[in-house]
């Protein structure tokens, strides 16, 4: 006898912490009551934390981020009675009404990802929101100095450890890896690749490119982290060489306008950039599309590449118009962050909720219970009672 499965039960599957943390759910209801609010990445392992919180006893309503929306995820959220107001969208409006429709619902706690939620509650505050959690290196950045207008506890999940080295380094530099193959269907061999950017995700980036035989270098603005790259046995060479020798050009900085119009005259014949950091604006992709010396620009709308053509007969090309590229069509590999998620709203919930155990022993128990190997996570949990609170 067989049966038809999904993509989505294969991935839920997959999510064995989060099945766990399910099950324990199902039995202790934290967020019975509750009304969660998130603006995550809509693609399938969001579907297993989604129906862990559900199963938690929390009314769900969802959106997800600029560009990663993957329909069939809603259509799946739909059919189990999980209000969504996301859809597909490169339009910064269009999100955003999504993201003022989750918050019109009054959540008592956020689930934000690029801090677009919070700052929405932030400029128009209501009774019964208790605070959340945020995922992100930029949501983090862009919540800090909103800090004291918010005045509630916000979990950095960023700053766990796990999500540093487990999401971060490990699946964010696999899976921007795997998207440039998965776009170009081109080989990484002895291709010159320059990452910008050192940080958790640079890293990961970086040495999932060199271990696919590329030769790769990296750019960072902090001197410390160029060294410790250069240490690392990476190339560090000058902004202007870097980009002037790259076959592939990666930015991971979270910083706004890393490559730039004024670098078209650096860029190599043939040359492919794309982006990892959370927001589209690493790489000026608007300006490249207008400069005068671009003569011509070939859509490949299905596979999400532009191929901008020069006067001086050059051509390069730009993965999925700068957004984040592994969350293009989204096939990411993270769920560490998606437990990670459940197991701190939990936490953030408990304050409310005070039946509710502490996240990170129940979190460890259940890790001995599935016979986790000790690096994975027991270290990290304990030092997640240090999340910081902003
Ligand atoms: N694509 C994904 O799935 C995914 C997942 C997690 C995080 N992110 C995003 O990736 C980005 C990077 O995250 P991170 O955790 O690695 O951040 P990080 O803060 O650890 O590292 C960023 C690095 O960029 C460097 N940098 C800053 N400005 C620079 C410049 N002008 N030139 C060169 N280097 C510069 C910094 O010195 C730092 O070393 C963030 O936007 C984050 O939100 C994306």
């Amino acid at each position: 006898m067989h049966r038809d499965a999904t993509r989505i039960e294969w991935i839920g599957n997959s999510c064995r912490l989060l099945k766990a943390t399910a099950a324990e759910f199902a039995k202790t209801q934290p967020f019975g009551g509750l009304t969660i609010g998130t603006g995550i990445h809509l693609e399938t392992k969001t579907v297993a934390l989604l129906m862990t919180l559900r199963a938690g006893g929390a009314r769900l309503v969802c959106t997800g981020n600029l560009n990663s929306t993957q329909p069939s995820t809603v259509a799946f959220l739909r059919s189990q009675r999980i209000t969504v107001f996301a859809t597909q969208t490169t339009d910064p409006v269009a999100h955003h009404k999504s993201l003022e429709a989750v918050v019109a619902e009054r959540p008592d706690l956020l689930l934000d990802n690029g801090g677009d939620l919070f700052t929405i509650a932030a400029e128009s505050p209501y009774a019964g929101l208790l605070g959340g959690t945020e995922e992100t290196t930029s949501g983090r950045t862009r919540l800090l100095p909103l800090r004291e207008k918010l005045g509630m506890p916000i979990l950095i999940i960023n700053d766990s450890p796990i999500k540093q080295f487990a999401e971060n380094r490990h699946a964010v530099g696999q899976s921007l890896f795997e998207s440039y193959m998965r776009f170009t269907n081109r080989s990484t061999n002895g291709k010159r690749v320059t990452v910008f950017g050192y940080g958790a995700c640079g890293k990961g980036t970086a040495a999932c490119f060199r271990n696919a035989f590329s030769s790769v270098s990296v750019v960072d603005i902090d001197p410390v982290t160029a060294l410790e790259a250069n240490l690392d046995g990476f190339s560090t060479p000058l902004r202007g060489a870097a980009i002037s020798s790259a076959d592939v050009l990666v930015t991971v900085t979270g910083v706004a306008g890393i490559v730039t119009a004024a670098d078209l005259p650096l860029i190599k014949d043939g040359a492919i950039l794309m982006n990892g950091g959370h927001f589209p604006h690493e790489i000026d992709v608007a300006a490249f599309r207008q400069h005068p010396d671009v003569v011509r620009i070939d859509r490949y709308e299905a596979d999400r590449i532009e191929s901008l053509h020069l006067k001086d007969g050059r051509c390069f090309h730009i993965l999925g118009g700068g957004h984040m590229a592994n969350l293009v069509r989204a096939r990411l590999a993270i769920p560490w962050s998606r437990w990670t998620s459940a197991s701190r709203c939990r936490r953030a919930a408990s304050s409310v909720s005070p039946g509710a155990r502490s996240a990170p022993r129940a979190a460890l128990f259940r890790c001995r219970r599935i016979s986790m190997p000790w690096w994975q996570a027991p270290i990290s949990i304990w030092r997640g009672r240090k999340v910081r609170q902003t």
